[in-house]
């Protein structure tokens, strides 16, 4: 079993100095019926969302602010502003299948609201390696873990594109990380350390039916702070779906969430 706390490998967190801004690409991923515009004021670049249902009718606007990711902007405030999303925190680790004794990540394990759920699960026989690139973010990942003295945890700060993920792993966690999931690099190093037969889960925002304005306007809201981009938002799950086998998709808050489960191919036996 490993010790606690992180490991040699350090890094400053791949966005962790980068402006948030919404960038081209933010905009140019809305689907076609969110035209977008982009102003700009003497001080900061705002982005103006405008939703317009499948006959062109607009049916609802936003303007947000350009700001950087909220984890590493406000690390501290991550807990209290995304508490009402434990409900799927929880979900996303019940539809893992998880023994006593696994071997779990948690990609982008944030301030480690998940390591709870998944020590429930794994018990002390197992192991929880938490990701992120985020020093803010794993600072408090650190103190959880010290505060509930999980000495079965391991915390890797880095970029998953490029992060020492130290063990092979029974199951991975994707919970609310929409930006990992597009990554084809990141994707490729976390399933390098997954057995034939690992289950994977997946969960986060995604855009609701072009007509579901006011499920979209939440969904603009409640997610802007914390991706990089909205490219690949209506499926976030995509690329996802080429490295397991039969991804099930299910979706929740009205259109504007989804939990996935899928399977590493080779599995030796059914569980
Ligand atoms: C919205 S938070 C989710 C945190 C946690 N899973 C939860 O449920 O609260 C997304 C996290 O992914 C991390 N992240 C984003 N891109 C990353 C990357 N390429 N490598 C490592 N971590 C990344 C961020 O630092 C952030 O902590």
């Amino acid at each position: 079993m490993g010790r606690s706390g992180r490991r040699a490998q350090r890094s400053d967190g791949a966005r962790r100095h980068r402006p948030r801004g919404l960038r081209a690409s933010t905009l140019d991923s809305l689907p076609a019926t969110h035209r977008v515009s982009v102003h700009e004021t003497a001080t900061r670049r705002n982005a103006e969302f405008t939703f317009l249902d499948d006959t062109g009718h607009v049916t609802a606007t936003k303007t947000l602010p350009a700001a950087q990711t909220a984890y590493v902007r406000d690390a501290f405030d991550y807990d209290s502003r995304t508490s009402s999303y434990q409900k799927y925190r929880r979900e996303s680790v019940d539809l893992l299948p998880l023994r006593r004794g696994d071997v779990v990540l948690d990609v982008g394990c944030g301030t480690g609201l998940c390591f709870g759920l998944l020590e429930d699960r794994v018990g002390p026989a197992g192991r929880v390696v938490g990701i992120d690139a985020s020093a803010s973010m794993v600072e408090l990942a650190e103190e959880r873990v010290r505060t509930h003295r999980w000495d079965n945890v391991t915390l890797v700060p880095a970029p998953v594109e490029d992060a020492r993920i130290p063990v092979t792993a029974d199951a991975a966690l994707f919970c609310a990380t929409h930006d990992i999931l597009q990554s084809q690099p990141a994707l490729e190093n976390v399933f390098s350390r997954l057995r034939p037969g690992s289950w994977v889960v997946a969960s986060g925002g995604k855009w609701a039916s072009t007509w579901k304005a006011a499920v979209n306007l939440c969904v603009l809201a409640v997610h802007e702070p914390f991706v990089s981009s909205f490219d690949g938002f209506a499926r976030p799950w995509s690329l996802l779906e080429s490295f397991v086998e039969g991804l099930k998709v299910t979706e929740v808050a009205f259109g504007g969430g989804y939990l996935a489960l899928g399977r590493v191919a080779g599995a030796p036996g059914v569980r």
